[in-house]
């Protein structure tokens, strides 16, 4: 038995708005279902068509010998816009076996441009306003509808429905982007929503992140425009061939609606007296409304969705109701989420139900709102009155776990509130479990942290008056969120704004989208050069991250120029090129070597700056070598060596001494092989003096704090590792746990250990950086990783190496590569390892076994490398058993 399975186009199932073009033909990627071992495809053919049954075929690509089964790109003509394509595949393998078609899978081609225009149904200058406007249009359809494409998009946010009724279930469209640079549409298969005779299109808009309120500490709002407006385009397609375009034009009519005030970090509030019966259905009489007013907009700009859309994922009942000491109605949901909270109450017109959301009690078990800052989390609803009524709030979402029930007619109980998890949309690749239940519930949090801040761009925080796309956190955690979901097309858009925001010089922003540069007033902490070490590092560190765990190349040919800028752009500011020693930078962000009061670690910046830089340089001269740009893989390579003798000379004493005697500091160097090999024991022995000054705990902030346990267990003290990851006391990782934690948090100590709280003004418990140790975790704990070179990218070639350690007895990690899951069990009982992998066909792994006497090898040949004894296995299921298995 052989199959293609797993269908995937540009890594999404079933994409919309898949660029049509000669320059970025779509990928397919499938998985090869076989029986046996050692499968590898040596030959496809793919189909695309207009029609299911492969009438229409567009491209047949013939028997391919072609080992390929990950992104393969499509290479037949240019294909229809705003069309729906299906297509198949068939596989050959080394074993002689040929596969029926695949199932087949289906995208629909974006537009050839955009042209329709944009409408408002506010004034020129509506600056001021955060209510909602409701645009309305007709018309009218002949018979033998066959398909039926719709794509829109909005300056600010949407919500769209055709003949009554919700079109998709995306939240928060059109997501943010660079606006000026690329506005995003979304396009929907609506063909079954549609009827002959009149139709109607209603949209909701609000201010969203286009025209409300930013950055609220700066007290930022109309960045992007005045006045909110919509535009769409529907195409109809006839059975009998012919088409007929409707979109928004001048004959639109406008209201305004129910959401009287609607923000991102305020909330909003929802008249439902205030609906207008039937204002979305066809023959409703809009007489009475405005006409909508043009709203110019460079249509340019204008481009298909590349990311995974924002929706709800799940939802949560209460967990527990009760009235806090200062008499406040509480309800818990028992777990720290992004999203809204879905109402249901019945009452008389004009009752309101109006909550607030919170993170967290404070010590003496009232809620606590003081960390939010600015931002009200406020939500409004004036019941019309009658039978049930059920709300979500349309245009704004909030960081809570517990929301206070300020008003609501008559008592309420948990049937009345649920928690609606938000975010974007990436499939969960990752499943890890050991013998350590805090471990365990510690992945857990980090989840819940990626998940309460992947919503659209990867936020720093969902909750505050901020939630801002920091680059710098994202790098931070960009590993372990490419190993915990599928965040490839998450990224993908993400770095397209980033490389639309780098400044001419090659600086990368501290925020993408940039709303920072040209806002922020002179001294404040983040009013440094626009490029900061750590921070715009993400644009080489992101797009390289990305290709290491997708293998989609795309990410560097795209990308390649961007990392470069960045490269040049230090090397125009350091000393001789090669030590980045001015500029104000954030270092080693909330570090706790930092002084009392101060966010700033002690690690002098100048070498965290140059160490990054190095790290930076390295990684875009491998871009440039699988890029086969071999002149300027060689011309970064060079600098990548001169840069580490100058950091020698700068930062090491003749004796190894290094300039700065802190846990981040030593880490760095260590990490990014910035150590000469004669000082690498006196570092080694320093860095576990400096843990020892904290009583074996870290003291680290947002640049160390990734790799220290790497550092450690690439040198030799796996024990020190396990003992930071593992620490329960404070500050570590568990600490939180122990004051009810459910996701990561901003500070070490966001809850005192005597349960006061970290300042108000930064204490987010809802912060993904710190959660960065989950690549540790699952990459050597469990012991699963992708190899990055050419022919290793995106788990084709993977390393399992289980390092047991820390007193656990098992720990497993399945991880679903873009070939299959790749699996990696151990238990140990004393000294004796077992070990269980799977190895997804068409992969090979690289098996590292422990020293010790190999008694079960399952039919591999070891050898000795300097790691342990190692083998190839190619795909396929093993198990292995070490007896006297030497740890460390
Ligand atoms: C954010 C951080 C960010 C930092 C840098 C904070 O307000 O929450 O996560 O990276 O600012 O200044």
């Amino acid at each position: 038995m052989l199959t293609a399975s797993a269908l995937a186009c540009d890594h999404q199932p079933r994409p919309a708005g898949v660029p049509v073009g000669s320059g970025s033909p779509p990928h397919f990627s499938w998985q090869l279902a076989a029986d046996g071992s050692n499968v590898f495809q040596t030959a496809r053919r793919l189909q695309v068509a207009t029609d299911p049954a492969f009438a229409r075929c567009v491209w047949d690509s013939g028997r391919t010998e072609c080992p390929d089964s990950v992104d393969v790109p499509y290479a037949g003509p240019v294909m229809a816009p705003e069309t729906k394509h299906w297509w198949r595949v068939r596989i050959w393998d080394n074993q002689g076996r040929e596969s029926d078609w695949s199932e087949t899978a289906d995208f629909i081609t974006a537009l050839d441009g955009w042209t329709a225009p944009f409408v408002s149904g506010e004034p020129a200058d509506a600056a001021a306003s955060s209510a909602g406007t409701v645009l309305r249009g007709e018309f009218s359809l002949g018979k033998g509808i066959a398909s039926a494409i719709l794509h829109a998009t909005a300056l600010g946010v949407y919500r769209l429905s055709l003949n009554g009724v919700r079109v998709g279930d995306w939240a928060m469209t059109p997501g943010w982007t660079e606006y000026a640079s690329r506005l995003l549409y979304q396009s929907y298969d609506v063909t079954a929503m549609l009827r002959e005779g009149a139709n109607a299109v209603g949209a909701m808009i609000g201010n969203g992140w286009y025209k409300g309120s930013l950055a609220g500490w700066l007290g930022l709002r109309n960045l992007y425009g005045k006045q909110t407006a919509f535009a769409m385009r529907l195409t109809v397609r006839y059975a009998d061939g012919t088409t007929t375009v409707f979109q928004t034009g001048p004959e639109w009519k406008a209201a305004d609606g129910p959401v009287l005030f609607s923000e991102i970090y305020d909330g909003e509030t929802y008249d439902a007296t205030r609906e207008i019966p039937g204002w979305d259905a066809p023959g409703f009489d809009a007489s009475g409304w405005r006409a909508v007013l043009p709203v110019a907009f460079d249509s340019a700009v204008v481009r298909p969705q590349d990311g995974p859309p924002v929706r709800a994922r799940e939802r949560l009942r209460p967990a527990a109701i009760f009235t806090a000491p200062n008499g406040e109605k509480i309800i818990d949901f028992g777990q720290v989420v992004t999203g809204w909270v879905r109402v249901s109450v019945a009452g008389k017109a004009g009752d309101a139900v109006r909550i607030r959301h919170a993170e967290t009690l404070d010590r003496d078990g009232n809620f606590y709102t003081a960390n939010l800052r600015s931002a009200k989390q406020q939500i409004k609803y004036v019941l019309k009155g009658g039978a049930e009524e059920v709300y979500e709030p349309y245009f704004t979402f909030q960081g809570f776990r517990y929301i206070c029930v300020d008003e609501f007619p008559g008592a309420f109980g948990a049937d009345n509130f649920t928690a609606v998890v938000a975010h974007s949309d990436m499939p969960e690749i990752c499943a890890f479990d050991s013998s350590h239940d805090k471990l365990n519930r510690l992945m857990q949090n980090i989840r819940w942290g990626m998940k309460g801040n992947f919503f659209d761009i990867p936020t720093d925080c969902p909750q505050r008056d901020e939630r801002l796309g920091w680059t710098g956190d994202a790098q931070v955690f960009v590993r372990a969120a490419s190993i915990l979901h599928d965040a490839s097309a998450f990224f993908r858009k993400w770095l397209r704004d980033m490389a639309a925001a780098q400044f001419p010089d090659g600086a990368v922003p501290h925020v993408v989208p940039d709303i920072l540069t040209g806002n922020v007033p002179d001294g404040d902490k983040i009013d440094v050069v626009h490029g900061t070490t750590g921070w715009g590092d993400a644009g080489v560190i992101c797009p390289w991250t990305q290709y290491k765990y997708s293998g989609d190349r795309r990410f560097l040919e795209e990308c390649y120029p961007m990392m470069k800028g960045w490269v040049e752009f230090i090397r125009s500011r350091a000393q001789w090129g090669l030590i980045w020693n001015r500029d104000r930078h954030l270092g080693d962000w909330v570090a706790l070597d930092a002084k009392e009061g101060s966010y700033f670690g002690a690690t002098p910046v100048d070498l965290i700056a140059t160490a990054y830089y190095a790290h930076a340089t390295s990684l875009t001269a491998r871009a440039a070598g699988i890029l086969g740009r071999d002149d300027e893989a060689r011309e970064y390579a060079r600098l990548r060596e001169r840069i580490g003798d100058a950091f020698v000379k700068e930062f090491f004493s003749p004796a190894g001494r290094l300039a700065a005697r802190t846990q981040t500091g030593y880490v760095l160097a260590l990490h990014f092989g910035l150590v000469p090999e004669e000082h690498r024991a006196r570092v080694l022995r320093e860095l576990a003096e400096v843990l020892a000054e904290y009583g074996d705990h870290l003291s680290t902030g947002f640049l160390g704090t990734p790799y220290i346990c790497h550092a450690l267990s690439e040198n030799g003290r796996l024990d020190l590792a396990y003992k930071l990851l593992l620490n329960e006391d404070y500050p570590s990782w568990l600490y939180p746990l122990s004051k009810g934690a459910t996701t990561i948090w901003e500070h070490w100590d966001g809850i005192k250990p005597d349960g006061t709280m970290w300042s108000d003004d930064m204490n987010s418990l809802n912060h993904y950086a710190y959660g960065a140790i989950a690549d540790w975790i699952v990459s050597v704990v469990a012991g699963i990783d992708s190899e990055a070179g050419p022919g290793g990218a995106g788990y084709r070639r993977s390393v399992v190496r289980p390092r047991p350690g820390g007193g656990l007895t098992r720990a497993s990690a399945a991880q679903k590569t873009p070939y299959g899951t790749l699996s990696s069990a151990w238990t140990l009982d004393g000294t004796r390892l077992t070990l269980e992998v799977t190895v997804p066909h068409n992969t090979a792994a690289t098996v590292v076994l422990p020293a010790g006497d190999i008694v079960e090898n399952g039919g591999l040949a070891f050898a000795f490398n300097g790691g342990g004894q190692a083998a190839t296995a190619p795909s396929g299921a093993y198990r292995f058993v070490v007896e006297n298995a030497i740890l460390a």
